[in-house]
């Protein structure tokens, strides 16, 4: 079956995520700064969109960072704790859709989209996926869909932020000759020097060349992979390296209430929904979860954890039910989305197993 490989990556994603706790900035130039131990020194992080229109960009001293900088500008410390909790929140969606997927930063993942059904199929998947996280986190990001992990990943790249690019297969020639061979992977500065005095510009240059002509000057394995990913050649796979440890599902409500009425048929029609989901891992799970989001953002979660698995949909509704229940008669405030999550998975084949066991 022919390969379907997405790069998610989330856009300036330090300074989103201050944008997201703190929208009074938005519009305004941030700079997210890594202090030093020195006073008034340190490196930029990132930048949203508007400071990078004033050329301050990641890795750029602080120092140099002012000195481009608008009287609007704001500064911020990294607060890296914050950052990687609204990560964990981004992949709890993506592990929600998507079953392989290679997390390779703290805002950027692989996903295998590879189906029977094509890219018809894996480009209203990964629609879905960027909706989810805009919708439920407030997050945009970048993806790059294609059929090798390079292809992905440059092409994630041409329309930030907040852009999906797609290369069919039956693009990628076309779509390799006119970059510049500085966007290939492992083609930094020095290299790209090399192959310019050599009169190699574009990756339509390279294709020319031979293997054994980069050997000398690059070596074995990276004159391969040179030679390769200029004809679109990429064997990597998708290493999948997150444990499924929750799954979840939240949905807005159509208008902030504390009806029970209201809620619970949210939560009745997320139930099924998780629920299917949860069999796929092969995996019992033994707590469930609601999740609420009050009319002020503030994000509130409530959680009962079983002796035994959970094995019917209806079992997992009569927990999220009461739990709703218990919630809505202590407080006060009105609920604006709802969610189901569930997690501590076991180790063996969940409900299969335990049916199993029964015979
Ligand atoms: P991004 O801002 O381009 O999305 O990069 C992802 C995050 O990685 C960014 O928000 C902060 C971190 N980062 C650094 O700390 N230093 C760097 O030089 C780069 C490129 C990113
Ligand atoms: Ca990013």
């Amino acid at each position: 079956m022919e390969k379907i490989i997405a790069l998610l990556d989330l856009d300036y994603f330090y300074a989103q995520c201050e944008e997201l706790r703190n929208p009074s900035i938005l519009e305004k130039p941030i700079v997210i700064v890594m202090p030093s131990i020195r006073e008034n020194s340190g490196v930029v992080a990132t930048s949203n969109y508007l400071a990078r229109q004033k050329k301050i960009r990641s890795g750029m001293p602080l120092s140099l960072a002012k000195k481009l900088a608008s009287e609007d500008t704001i500064f911020i410390n990294a607060d890296k704790k914050y950052y990687f909790e609204v990560s964990k929140k981004v992949f709890e969606v993506i592990d929600f859709y998507v079953e392989k997927v290679e997390q390779v930063s703290v805002d950027e993942a692989y996903l295998d989209l590879t189906s029977p059904e094509g890219f018809e199929k894996a480009k209203q998947k990964i629609e879905k996926i960027i909706a989810a996280i805009k919708l439920e986190l407030g997050l945009t990001c970048s993806v790059g869909l294609s059929s090798t992990k390079f292809i992905a990943k440059m092409a994630s790249s041409i329309n930030k932020p907040n852009g999906l690019t797609i290369i069919l297969p039956k693009e990628v020639e076309k779509f390799l000759k006119k970059q510049r061979v500085s966007k290939l992977p492992g083609v930094g500065p020095k290299t790209e020097k090399k192959l310019v005095q050599k009169h190699i510009l574009f990756v339509n240059d390279l294709l020319s060349h031979s293997v054994e002509e980069f050997i000398p000057i690059f070596g074995n394995v990276k004159a391969k992979k040179l030679i390769d990913f200029s004809k679109g050649v990429d064997e990597r796979e998708i290493i999948p390296n997150r444990e499924k440890k929750q799954l979840s599902r939240i949905l807005t409500l159509e208008k902030d209430t504390n009806s029970f009425d209201k809620i619970s048929k949210k939560v009745s029609f997320i139930v099924p929904i998780v629920f299917n989901e949860s069999k796929k891992t092969g995996k019992g799970f033994k707590a469930a979860s609601i999740i609420l989001v009050n009319s002020t953002f503030e994000t509130i979660t409530r959680s009962k954890t079983q002796v035994e698995e959970i094995t019917s949909d209806s079992e997992l509704e009569k927990i999220c039910l009461n739990l709703l229940q218990s919630y809505l008669l202590e407080s006060n405030s009105y609920i604006r989305r709802i969610g189901v999550r569930v997690s501590n998975f076991d180790e063996g084949l969940g409900v299969q197993k335990k049916l199993f066991d029964y015979k």
